[in-house]
C-alpha cells in the first residue's frame, strides 16, 4: 500500500557498501522518474548514475550528511552507499525545474523501497566540484544527488514534541528518529 512505502521510505544514510545496486536497477529507478509530471511536461531532468566504488567515492566526496547529527562526520567506509543517481537540469531543455525534481527524487525512493533498498535525497553537494570531477558538462546543473543502498539502519517516525524540536536524532541502539509534525498543525482551520 501506497501509505506503508511511504512511511518504509525514511532518509537512509548508512548501507551495506558490499551489496552492489546495478546500473539496471538505476535504470528501472529513473524510468519511475520518467513516468512521473514535469511542469508543462518540458522533462529538462537528467540523470547520471554511480554503482562502482570508484565512481561512488568520487561522489561520497563531495555531499555532505546529516547535518542535525553533530557529531557523527557521515557514514563510514563499509556503511557507504553502494550507488548514486546524479539528478540534472538540463539547460538547454529549460532553465527552469520547478518541483520536477523533487517528484522525480521521491519516485525513485520509493522504487527503491518497494525494491528493499533506502535512500537519502542529498541538497548539500559540492556543485562545482562535483561537475569538475564527474566531467559534466556545463548545460547541465547539478540539482539533487541520491545516496541508494541496502540499508544498515531504522528509522521510526515520532510526533514532534513540546519541545517543538524537527530536529531527527539518533538513540543509543542506533535507530534514527525522525520527528513530523502532526496533522491537525498543517491543515489550517481557515
Ligand atoms: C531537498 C532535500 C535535501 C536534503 N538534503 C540532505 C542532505 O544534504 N543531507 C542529508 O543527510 N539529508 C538530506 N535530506 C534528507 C532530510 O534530512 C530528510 O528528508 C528529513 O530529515 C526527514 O526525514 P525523512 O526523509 O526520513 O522523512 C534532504 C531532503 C530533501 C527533501
Amino acid at each position: 500500500m501506497l501509505r506503508d512505502l511511504i512511511i518504509k521510505n525514511r532518509s537512509c544514510r548508512r548501507f551495506h557498501e558490499d551489496v552492489p545496486v546495478e546500473r539496471e536497477t538505476l535504470r528501472e529507478l529513473v524510468d519511475l522518474a520518467r513516468l512521473s509530471a514535469s511542469a508543462a511536461n518540458m522533462q529538462p531532468l537528467k540523470y547520471l548514475l554511480s554503482c562502482e566504488p570508484e565512481r561512488n567515492a568520487v561522489v561520497f566526496g563531495h555531499v555532505g550528511w546529516a547535518g542535525y547529527l553533530r557529531d557523527w562526520p557521515g557514514p563510514a567506509e563499509g556503511e557507504r552507499p553502494s550507488a548514486y543517481i546524479i539528478m540534472l537540469g538540463d539547460t538547454q531543455i529549460s532553465e527552469f525545474t520547478d518541483c520536477d525534481h523533487g517528484i522525480a527524487a521521491q519516485s525513485i525512493l520509493l522504487g527503491a523501497a518497494e525494491k528493499g533498498l533506502a535512500g537519502c535525497m542529498i541538497g548539500t553537494v559540492r556543485r562545482k566540484e562535483l561537475s569538475d570531477a564527474m566531467a559534466i558538462p556545463s548545460r547541465y546543473k547539478i540539482l539533487l544527488v541520491l545516496a541508494l543502498g541496502k540499508p544498515a539502519e531504522s528509522a521510526t517516525i515520532e510526533t514532534v514534541g513540546d519541545d517543538g524540536s524537527i530536529e531527527y536524532w539518533r538513540d543509543a541502539d542506533g535507530v534514527h528518529h525522525v520527528p513530523k509534525r502532526p496533522l491537525d498543525e498543517l491543515i489550517l482551520d481557515i
